[in-house]
């Protein structure tokens, strides 16, 4: 029943760099003072027994950051934010769950071991890697100096010489070794080479180096940087016709397109204070509109933007504005835009998406009408989310029509639902309603009863009213039974000792019960007593936003011992309930078959709720 891998999952980073082992993440946690962290980053007031703040993940005037420091946590009931040290260090300082690591490490005062990893090959350190990426941009830029054919290349594009070197913009010339040659004298360097996608194996046969060949050949170079401003990839663009336009590096160890945006080191640099960032396509377009003075332009790197990249850009500032072309291709990556940001969708934060006139790139009508006049395209012509949300799902019905309005919830009703619950999603609820003229109130019953078929919105308005939905005798105290246990296990870890035989509880089929004894079986075979530490062993595993949900619920017990307690009564409940339910069908199916004998009739009734 257990479908996860907990042995394997325990292993961090399952790269070429040898892994962290758990353990030492567990003693990181334990060891660490988050109050102190985040404590030299914000200013934290003392509250009973946690620590407040205003968020530094958005704007704020009244506290609603907590640190926990009895969980080692923290949450922000303003935006939602929460997590260990390690994430502080992730979404705060900008860092990759390693650097965290290593930071936090360092702090304590604890070495970073690495485990061996038996036929993997020696890897060199991350410094090492990003080293020699640092030196590859550079190789490239004097490549472009040399090289008057790729100057000519970016003049004609309009870049001044100040833009080329502000992005470091570089050439990498015709030929096989270009990069081989200057950093790939052994083997090992190679390797290297390898490793951050700059060489690309060759089957091995003949070749100049055998082995290894450059991936970037007579290409105009686009050095792509982390937010501390170290290169991590590269985009490579063709000078005149050829296939591929854009080359991009491959997806590395340093390297995440689904989680970088390109520009926005820089545009960091220009502004310490960003209020708003504008998210277009191109490498072209990000360089150019920072030449024309729009240096809150920022790209994704031939990808769509995903729920990453907008909880990235969201910590930064809180208004975004989606900048694409209006062709078909264009007008599909912005509802696909819009798609994977309402789950970040809430009240303070503004997203707004613009559509060009069809035929143009930012790049050529920013060239065409320079910063102000494209500003003021920003200001008038950028459409909020929730009317574009509503003026593309009209136009694929014909909103005249009943069948069509009800088409429109019915397109709508999924999407309403990725937003979270709150003030923002109340109100689109409403502008909806308006389009499907249906009372606000009704749609909203109509989008909750979630019934597989009726639809939403469904012809419900012109005729009546989906009827509530029927619920299973018994089903929503098991569920809280169930929850009620891992949320016990949750905020006190070490309280699982006490479940000695987990026999009967895998017996019982259902939902959320091997969850509990995964819980128990991991904290059996390693015990600790902190929430952050069980949080960061299930970090990245599916189940991990549901125990973080449950972290942050409070639980009115304030000792371990009444926490064991509790556990053992709920296990003990869900069993006995089960046992109940058993009965209860075994009589029902005895009673259908003996044709209601009289003297059993009392007995029958559902079991009771919990
Ligand atoms: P220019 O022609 O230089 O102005 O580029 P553009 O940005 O206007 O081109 P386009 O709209 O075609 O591409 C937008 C972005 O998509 C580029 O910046 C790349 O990141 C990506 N892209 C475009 N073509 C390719 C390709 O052939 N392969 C890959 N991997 N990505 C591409
Ligand atoms: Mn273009």
């Amino acid at each position: 029943m257990l479908t996860y891998a907990g042995a394997q999952a325990r292993h961090i980073l399952p790269t070429v760099a040898g892994r962290i082992p758990q353990h030492f993440i567990d003693e990181l946690i334990a060891r660490a003072d988050i109050v102190e962290l985040i404590g030299s980053r914000v200013p934290l007031k003392k509250a009973g027994k946690e620590f407040k703040a205003c968020c530094p993940f958005h704007g704020e005037k009244t506290p609603s950051f907590h640190v926990v420091p009895d969980k080692q946590f923290y949450h922000c009931f303003g935006c939602g934010v929460h997590g260990t040290a390690i994430t502080f260090l992730m979404d705060h300082d900008h860092l990759s769950f390693v650097e965290a690591v290593e930071d936090l490490a360092a702090r304590v005062g604890l070495e970073v071991p690495r485990e061996e990893q038996p036929g993997a090959r020696q890897a060199p350190p991350t410094d090492a890697l990003f080293a020699l990426l640092d030196k590859t941009a550079e190789l490239y830029r004097r490549a472009l100096m040399d090289s008057e054919r790729a100057k000519d290349y970016f003049k004609a594009r309009g870049l001044t010489g100040e833009t080329a070197a502000k992005f470091s913009l570089g050439y990498a010339p015709d030929a096989w070794d270009y990069v081989l040659q200057q950093f790939g004298a052994s083997e090992a360097e190679r390797l290297k080479l390898l490793q951050v996608g700059l060489v690309i194996e060759r089957e091995r046969k003949t070749g100049v180096h055998p082995g290894y060949y450059d991936r970037f050949r007579d290409r105009v170079m686009f050095p792509i940087r982390d937010a501390r401003g170290r290169t991590i990839g590269f985009g490579g663009r063709v000078l005149d016709k050829g296939e591929p336009k854009y080359l991009n590096s491959p997806e590395t160890e340093l390297f995440h397109k689904g989680r970088e945006l390109y520009g926005l080191y820089e545009a960091r640099q220009a502004s310490r204070t960003l209020t708003r960032l504008l998210i277009v396509e191109g490498y072209m377009d990000v360089v150019r509109l920072h030449q024309a003075g729009i240096t809150y332009a920022v790209a994704t790197l031939g990808t769509a933007t995903t729920p990453e990249h907008l909880s990235r850009v969201f910590r930064i500032c809180n208004e975004l504005i989606f900048c694409f072309d209006g062709d078909r291709a264009g007008r599909a990556a912005a509802w696909r835009a819009l798609e994977n940001s309402l789950g970040q969708v809430r009240e303070g934060r503004q997203l707004r998406f613009l559509l060009l006139p069809d035929g143009h790139d930012p790049d050529s009508l920013v060239g065409e009408e320079g910063r102000e006049a494209f500003e003021k395209r920003l200001a008038t012509q950028a459409i909020p989310l929730s009317e574009y949300f509503i003026a593309h799902l009209r136009s694929q019905v014909d909103i005249d029509t009943v069948d069509g309005r009800a088409r429109f919830g019915e397109l709508a009703k999924p999407l309403l639902e990725r937003i979270p619950a709150g003030i923002y999603r109340e109100l689109l609820g409403d502008e909806i309603a308006k389009v499907v003229r249906l009372d606000p109130r009704r749609l909203a019953a109509a989008l909750k009863t979630g019934t597989p078929h009726s639809g939403p919105a469904s012809p419900a308005g012109e005729r009546k009213p989906a009827p509530p939905p029927v619920k299973k005798p018994a089903a929503g105290g098991r569920r809280n039974l169930v929850r009620q246990a891992v949320q016990l296990l949750v905020h006190y870890p070490g309280i699982a000792d006490k479940v000695s035989d987990l026999t009967a509880l895998r017996a019982l089929d259902r939902p959320g019960i091997p969850l509990i004894v995964q819980l128990v079986e991991e904290l059996h075979d390693q015990p600790c007593d902190k929430t952050a530490v069980l949080l960061e062993r299930w970090r990245g595993r599916p189940d991990v936003e549901h125990l973080e949900k449950l972290a942050l619920m409070p639980l009115y017990i304030e000792d371990q011992a009444g926490a064991a307690q509790e556990l053992l009564g709920a296990l003990e409940r869900l069993l006995k309930e089960d046992e109940t339910q058993r009965q209860y069908q075994d009589l029902l199916t005895r009673h259908k078959r003996a044709g209601a004998a009289d003297g059993e009739n009392a007995e029958i009734e559902p079991p009771g709720r919990n």
